[in-house]
């Protein structure tokens, strides 16, 4: 693993270690086969992977996880460089027939928390049975929303941080380290 990468017009510098970031996961994957133990084929659990930066998470997460589910997946974006904007757009819609089923959101990385209280919105307003959040990471110092986060693999200070599925501007979601912008 290289100690810094260049993206762009910007350098980051090696931040978690892959080991680390699969050990998170393993304690998540084991809390959800805990919890989701009472799924059945007839009421498999929805793994909604958040696009695109939940991909390289949700398949950790699938390799793990043993109770009955189907994987679909949506597109929601706040994010433009280094910054939230606010606003939020739908890239790829909801799933259609959620009403009474049982939802998983797989995040890569929750900040202001917009992106998470939208979805959680647009969930509520498909009438779910239940719907619970599973992100890799938070920054706690950012987040201020009351919205509950279920599952959290790993917490980080307010720096912007790229690799495992986490872009900047595209770029880096390859990486399979996280590398955290070095300023
Ligand atoms: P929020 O709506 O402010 O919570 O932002 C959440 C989304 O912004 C995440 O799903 C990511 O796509 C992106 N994001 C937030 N922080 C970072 C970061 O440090 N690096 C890369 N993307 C990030
Ligand atoms: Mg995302």
């Amino acid at each position: 693993m290289e100690n810094k990468v260049t993206l762009h017009d910007k350098t980051f510098k090696l931040f978690i270690p892959n080991e680390k970031i699969e050990k998170a996961i393993d304690e998540v994957a084991g809390r959800l086969n805990r919890d989701y133990a009472d799924a059945t084929d007839e009421n498999p659990v929805i793994l909604l992977c958040t696009l695109n930066g939940a991909i390289i998470f949700a398949a950790e997460l699938l390799k793990r996880v043993n109770f009955p589910l189907e994987l679909k997946a949506c597109k929601l974006s706040s994010y433009s460089g280094t910054q939230s904007t606010g606003v939020i757009k739908t890239e790829v819609p909801l799933p259609a027939h959620l009403e009474g089923r049982r939802v998983l959101i797989v995040e890569d990385i929750v900040d202001t928390g917009n992106t998470i209280a939208a979805m959680k919105q647009l969930l509520e307003a498909s009438q779910v049975k239940d719907a619970r959040i599973c992100t890799l990471l938070v920054k706690p110092e950012v987040y201020k929303k009351d919205v509950k986060l279920d599952y959290v693999a790993m917490e980080i200070p307010n720096r912007f941080i790229v690799g495992f599925g986490l872009d900047y501007d595209e770029l880096g979601r390859n990486i399979k380290d996280i590398y955290v912008l070095d300023d």
